[in-house]
């Protein structure tokens, strides 16, 4: 299997990191710009330290690379974490950076994207946005951690959101305790 991985500039770069750990297959990332600011401020990894968790490592402006033609096959795409930029672009179809053209890749092949938006509160046109989206069949996959699974530890709350992550793929796991 191949998976797009998509860090974007919002809060919460661990999760992708964090997902990159845990996805079986061939994975291939793309950090935004903004991602690799973020990165080295949130969490303790650098760039380098991301982009070695990766198969593939494209530039977010390199639409020359192969995630950008619908003839190149992936599996699933997640971007973890999503701005409510790049949320607002995929959602118009704007394709001007690799990580909006994938999406509309994945979107027009019917391929699986899986959204994990980082903002609160939402506003109408953040919330008008994920919805018309999910209408077309995108995950939007919150960072939301469930507490049934009773959490103690800020990694239980990220393994959570992975997991979830997982499951929309299919892949069996144990980051989380499932109910029961
Ligand atoms: C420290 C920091 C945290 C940010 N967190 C968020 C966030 O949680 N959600 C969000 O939508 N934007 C957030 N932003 C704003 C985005 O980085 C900004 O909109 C950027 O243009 C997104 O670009 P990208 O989607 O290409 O990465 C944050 C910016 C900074 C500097």
């Amino acid at each position: 299997m191949r998976y797009v991985v998509a860090i974007t500039g919002a809060s919460g770069s661990i999760y992708g990191i964090r997902l990159l750990e845990n996805l079986p297959g061939e994975k291939i990332l793309v950090i935004s710009e903004m991602a690799k600011k973020i990165i080295p401020h949130e969490t303790g990894y650098s760039v380098e330290d991301v982009k070695a968790l990766a198969d593939i490592t494209f530039e977010d402006d390199d639409l020359f690379a192969s995630i950008s033609s619908g003839s190149f096959k992936f599996d699933a795409m997640f971007v973890a974490p999503c701005s409510g930029s790049t949320l607002a672009k995929i959602h118009a179809g704007i394709a001007d950076t690799l990580i909006t053209r994938a999406a509309a890749v994945a979107i027009k092949e019917s391929r699986r994207l899986i959204i994990i938006p980082r903002e609160t509160p939402k506003s109408a046109i953040f919330l008008r946005n994920e919805y018309e989206l999910s209408r077309i069949g995108v995950c939007i996959l919150d960072a939301n951690p469930g507490f049934y699974s009773k959490p103690r530890t800020i990694d239980d709350i990220i393994d959570f959101v992975v997991g979830r992550c997982l499951d929309q793929i299919s892949i069996e796991h144990d980051l989380y305790k499932k109910w029961e």
